[in-house]
């Protein structure tokens, strides 16, 4: 039983959770962390967390098990099946990504109202909430604002689409017609992130995989055959990055923020540039294209670029990764040394 304010991250065993962790527990090594994951937390994340709980978000007695338990005031909520997984299993991921937040809010709600403090929940969405109707509109959209083509053709992109919508009713408008004022309202905050490339783990699931697939296979010496066109855009951003904006949005005075849901960017490379970059560092390396035209599909309904001025001017979003000091600086040497 832990009283003082503590942490839940769900998820916790994916990439941004394994970069979260750490971030949390060097700013703040008092401050209890709670995971709830399926899998278990890779040995270096287990260290610093007080409990990690091995289950489904799906699961509410789990849930209200950590409420009985912890204070918990922050809540980041990173569990999701990723968008190529998606397609295979809707219905799962309608469940998982829907329903799961939707317990996650109710948690959320019933923390802030015991505690009377609203609980900060941080809510990763993604460039897939967009869908451009083709290639051609898509090029002239250049960088879209979050309002605009909210039409995702994804069921990821649908069910994040809709959680952004969830989070903003748990935030402003929950239970607007009851007779008495509801105390502890969630104050929900959340960016829709680019493709993430990290240096230390390799996703599993996503359509934006290709970037860092490309990158670990020619620092590991396998070819890799990119499953997109060369001409293909989307935005991308590293991993510090990353978890350098969770942190300032998270730690952002609320009244600074003028929308609920973010767009954030950092570089916006071809997959022939990122090609260029990773055959330059590891010139033995094969990389050919095999286009898959159904994720093809999929990357070219989501923007080139994003506008993401509200982020900058709101919480001060500012990665410090760009396309060249991304590879430069951060992943060819990171990545070099982790193969070595
Ligand atoms: N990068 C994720 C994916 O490709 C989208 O958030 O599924």
């Amino acid at each position: 039983m832990s009283r003082k304010p503590s942490v839940l991250i769900t998820g916790a065993s994916g990439e941004i959770g394994h970069a979260l962790i750490a971030r949390l527990a060097a700013a703040d090594p008092d401050r209890p962390i709670v995971t709830l994951d399926l899998n278990p937390l890779p040995p270096e994340s287990a260290a610093l967390v007080r409990q990690a709980v091995n289950g489904s978000i799906l699961d509410t007695s789990l849930l209200d098990g950590i409420l009985a338990q912890y204070e918990v005031d922050r809540v980041f909520h990173l569990a999701a099946l990723l968008s190529t997984r998606s397609e295979f299993s809707p219905a799962l991921a309608h469940k998982v990504n829907v329903e799961g937040t939707l317990n996650l809010l109710e948690f959320a709600q019933k923390q802030g109202e015991s505690h009377g403090r609203p609980v900060a929940f941080f809510y990763p969405s993604s460039i897939a909430a967009f869908g451009l109707p083709d290639r051609t509109v898509k090029a002239k959209a250049g960088k879209v604002k979050e309002d605009d083509y909210n039409v995702p053709t994804t069921m990821y992109g649908a069910n994040k689409l809709y959680c952004e919508h969830l989070g903003r009713y748990y935030a402003r408008h929950y239970k607007q017609l009851a007779a008495e004022l509801v105390s502890g309202k969630v104050d929900f905050r959340c960016v829709r992130f680019p493709g993430l490339i990290s240096a230390e783990t390799v996703p599993s699931g996503g359509t934006s995989d290709y970037a860092p697939e490309m990158i670990h296979a020619a620092a590991s010496g396998q070819p890799y055959a990119c499953f997109v066109r060369p001409d293909t855009r989307i935005p991308f951003m590293t991993m510090p990055d990353a978890v350098d904006s969770i942190f300032r949005l998270m730690g952002a005075p609320r009244a600074r923020l003028t929308r609920t849901v973010y767009n954030i960017g950092a570089f916006a490379p071809s997959a022939a540039e990122i090609q260029t970059v990773v055959h330059a560092a590891f010139p033995r390396t094969e990389i050919t294209t095999h286009v898959d035209e159904k994720r093809q599909g999929i990357v070219d309904s989501w923007p080139a670029d994003v506008d993401d001025s509200a982020a900058r001017a709101d919480w001060g979003h500012n990665p410090a990764h760009g396309f060249a000091s991304a590879f430069g600086e951060y992943l060819i040497p990171s990545i070099k040394k982790r193969y070595a």
